[in-house]
């Protein structure tokens, strides 16, 4: 018989808190009143064990390496659809039927430029400003030329601003590429389908038109609908934190991108480029191993590792099968790939690595895809953004269509007691 309730007996007293299910079968106890009754909070300091919400939309195994979005398995979603046909079932729940994705799909090219006040923004920032601020700011400016997109006005446009978002975000990217490249700015053009006109605004300049290799737009579809949700992660729950405050749709999303930017998060795919540089000009894979297992030293092995996952991450799994078909398909060699495959290798041997199931994570080989597809290696990161901009989005409308309480944790103070001046 299932039970219904958690038993706790604190100072003699016994505590009845309910057990919630989720469809999948994950179990939780219910502590929502466990302060009113009892006095106590509870303490999980990253929240490791705590659930934050009730979501619908992305389901993860961590045991088994399952990664779902609204119950399709991603290796079934990045081998039969694009990425924005998956933005739209991130965002409504449901697969698009031809209308509906022809809308979306027109909203995406209406709202694909930005505002020509905007532009001049760029030409402020430091020469080799690291993109992900330049996405940040920028990001965060459009709500002072969007500002009633909060919680009450989003629910009658959420389409809009969502499309806007989604749109106007890649613009800004391609912008801030070639900001940092001195070259003059390319506009997204209505005649090309959202990933071959991502790559034109990057690569396309007036003494070299940019010809889309079909190729390199279905490897850059799977890599968005890779990156394009993973329920609570860090970035994501910024996303919460902040539009619990019904602070305006803009502002919440450069939270989360401020968030993404960090190195144990999506920063790490650049990381791991640089780890892997360092590994081919040192030659050493052992020095890096044992550094990473020395607790004195702050070095952790960029890429591999992962708070849900403890066995490999399925999109680490699509990716290293990508990066070979891709490279072998441009005929580039590259030596990190090499250097990766071998550093993989070699953990699977180590105990520490296997004690602590640490396995390669989304971030692992992303990076040599990107590579080999011209992105340069400060892009990196803004690529994970735009992949994750429909999740973020998602989970912002799931909270702001339901009742919903400022995010405000408790805490246990440590500090002094009263005392005089
Ligand atoms: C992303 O949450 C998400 O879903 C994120 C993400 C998404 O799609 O949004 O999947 C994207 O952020 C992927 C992760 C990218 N980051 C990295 O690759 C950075 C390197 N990885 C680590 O910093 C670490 O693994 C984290 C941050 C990813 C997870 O950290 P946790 O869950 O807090 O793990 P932990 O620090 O508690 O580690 C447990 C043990 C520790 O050793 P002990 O104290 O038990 O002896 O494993 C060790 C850690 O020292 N460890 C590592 C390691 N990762 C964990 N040791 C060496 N190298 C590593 N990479």
């Amino acid at each position: 018989m299932e039970e219904k309730f958690a038993k706790l007996i604190i100072e003699g007293k016994e505590y009845k808190l309910p057990i919630i299910k989720g469809t999948e079968g994950e179990k939780a106890i219910d502590i929502s009143t466990l302060r009113t009754e009892s006095s106590y909070i509870a303490f999980d300091p990253s929240f490791g064990n705590t659930g934050a919400c009730f979501s619908k939309i992305t389901y993860i195994d961590g045991e088994k390496g399952i990664l779902r979005y609204r119950g399709f398995d991603i290796e079934d979603l990045v081998e039969n659809l694009r990425f924005v046909e998956v933005a739209y079932l991130l965002l409504y729940a449901r697969l698009p039927n031809p209308k509906q994705l022809q809308h979306f799909s027109d909203m995406l090219t209406e709202h694909s430029l930005m505002h020509e006040d905007m532009r001049h923004f760029f030409d402020r920032f430091p020469r080799g400003a690291y993109p992900m601020s330049i996405l940040a700011t920028m990001v965060n400016a459009l709500s002072t030329f969007y500002p009633n997109v909060d919680a009450q006005s989003m629910k009658e446009n959420v389409g809009r601003s969502a499309a806007r978002l989604i749109s106007i975000v890649r613009t800004l990217a391609a912008f801030a590429y070639k900001r940092s490249v001195g070259e003059p700015v390319v506009y997204p053009r209505n005649d090309l389908e959202y990933c071959a006109n991502f790559m034109n605004m990057m690569f396309d300049s007036p003494v070299k038109p940019y010809e889309p290799d079909p190729e390199i737009i279905k490897i850059l579809n799977m890599l968005l609908i890779l990156h394009a949700d993973h329920e609570q992660n860090c970035s994501t729950t910024a996303v919460r934190t902040i539009g619990s405050a019904n602070v305006n749709l803009y502002s919440t999303i450069s939270a989360g991108i401020n968030a993404l930017s960090g190195p144990l998060h999506g920063g790490a795919n650049q990381a791991v480029m640089q780890m892997l540089k360092r590994i081919e000009k040192g030659g050493d894979i052992k020095k890096y191993l044992e550094r990473a297992k020395d607790k004195k030293d702050s070095f952790r092995l960029m890429g591999f590792g992962h708070r849900v996952y403890k066995t490999y991450d399925p999109r680490a799994a699509v990716l290293k099968k990508s990066c070979h078909k891709l490279l072998k398909r441009l005929k580039i060699e590259d030596p990190l790939l090499d250097i990766a495959m071998e550093l993989e290798e070699a953990t699977l041997r180590e105990d520490y690595f296997i004690e602590r199931n640490l396995y390669p994570n989304v971030d692992f080989y992303s990076g040599i895809i990107y590579r080999a597809i011209g992105i340069p290696e400060d892009m990196f990161t803004v690529m994970f953004a735009l992949g994750r901009l429909p999740g973020w989005i998602s989970h912002w409308k799931e909270m702001v269509d339901q009742p919903h309480k400022i995010v405000r944790p408790r805490q246990i103070y440590t500090g002094k007691r009263k005392r005089k001046l």
